[in-house]
């Protein structure tokens, strides 16, 4: 039988809570096929233990795997910029992953802040160039402690990074009902960076006479996605915009507990894709048991999707939806009183269900 091989990235804080329940409800619904998993325990504990966030050959290690499910890396233990940047960061550029695919979509059942918005008002799919930008990790810091220091974090856009992440939004653009592409930009500000963003956007647009473009600068896009939802279909920013409005979208969909990503390369494979939530490992709420595992479960059933198992992938999305449709179980980042375990088993037991009366 076709075996799919995944390395688990559980990390630290809830990670190691929403990861397992997804390897649960993705055990529960793989038919036709297997799913080998295999747990890594890089992340801050580890790095407490090891110096390091994972060993020196951690990325040959993960280099094989088919996918990579992570669950949040990050803990007050280990300064972010350390362990964010030697783990989660490095995968995504060294693995070149330079697309970062954020859906932002209310669940049935579920209500977004926007009490004045309809469901089908709120449903967009962010396209997130994942590996330049301002996250290049370019600069430094001289003079450092004196009241002369002067930091420096360098930006990169290259042509190259531009014009393919454009590119795969308006792929994803074309094949959506709407049609239409939003750039993010910040060329008022920005005249070197954001204005070759723009000069590339127009020249990609060209080859996508069927796809209707607009262009907002980051600052507009913000008030845009509260004001006017409706009018966003899918995104295309930059790394550190695209980072702050999805946690936005977080919100808008109800809670950040929801936001599911996905970080492809579509054209070459230097490694794993990897799959997660946009939210992080959440130590205001680790270790009670309570986070949502929801953005873990879509993230799974993105990364089936991406293998090829579409049907399985769409199963674990509609038990996901029968589950919050009914408005039984929910956890307490949505008004209920659930656990993460409990949440995971009504979505395992709508699996069930829907198997047994095929
Ligand atoms: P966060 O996303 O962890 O939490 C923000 C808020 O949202 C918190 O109040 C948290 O309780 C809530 N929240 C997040 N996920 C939830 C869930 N599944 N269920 C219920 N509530 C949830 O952001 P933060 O507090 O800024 O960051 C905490 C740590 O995580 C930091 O170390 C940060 O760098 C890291 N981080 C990691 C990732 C990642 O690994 N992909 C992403 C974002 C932040
Ligand atoms: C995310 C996270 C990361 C990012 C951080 C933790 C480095 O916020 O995946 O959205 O900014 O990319
Ligand atoms: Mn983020």
């Amino acid at each position: 039988m076709k075996t799919y091989t995944i390395a688990l990235l559980p990390g630290d804080g809830i990670g190691k809570e929403v990861v397992p329940a997804a390897v649960r409800v993705l055990e529960s619904a793989a038919q036709g096929f297997i799913l080998s998993f295999t747990p890594f325990e890089w992340g801050c504990e580890y790095y407490l233990r090891a110096g390091q966030m994972m060993p020196a050959d951690g990325l040959d290690q993960l280099r094989p795997f088919d996918a990579i499910l992570l669950g949040a890396i990050g803990h007050p233990s280990v300064p972010d910029h350390i362990s964010l940047r030697e783990l989660l960061l490095r995968i995504r550029f060294e693995f070149d992953l330079y697309v970062n695919l954020r859906p932002v979509e209310i669940l049935p059942g579920l209500q977004s802040p926007l009490r004045w918005k309809k469901p089908e008002d709120i449903h967009m799919l962010f396209v997130r160039e994942n590996t330049e930008g301002e996250y290049a990790g370019l600069g430094g810091r001289f003079k450092r402690g004196t009241a002369d220091e002067v930091a420096l974090q360098e930006t990169i856009f290259t042509r190259k990074g531009t014009e393919r992440v454009i590119r795969y939004a308006f792929e994803q653009a074309r094949k959506r009902p709407r049609k239409r592409l939003a750039s993010v930009t910040k060329s008022n500000a920005m005249q070197h960076a954001m204005v070759m963003w723009d000069d590339v956007f127009s020249e990609v647009a060209r080859n996508f006479p069927d796809v209707e473009t607009a262009r907002y600068h980051v600052d507009a896009a913000a008030a845009r996605m509260i004001t006017a939802p409706e009018s966003l279909d899918v995104v295309v920013a930059s790394n550190l915009f695209a980072d702050i409005l999805t946690d936005l979208g977080g919100a808008l969909q109800g809670s950040l507990g929801l936001a599911a990503s996905a970080n492809l390369n579509p054209v070459a494979r230097l490694g794993p894709p990897v799959f997660e939530p946009v939210h992080g490992s959440a130590p205001d709420i680790e270790g009670r048991g309570v986070a949502n595992p929801i953005a873990a479960i879509w993230a799974a059933s993105l990364m089936l999707e991406h293998l090829g198992e579409a049907e399985t992938a769409a199963r674990i999305l509609t038990a996901l939806h029968n589950v919050t449709r009914e408005g039984h179980v929910r956890t307490p980042d949505l008004g209920g009183n659930n656990t993460t375990e409990e949440f995971a088993a009504a979505v395992i037991a709508k699996i069930q269900t829907a198997a047994a009366a095929s």
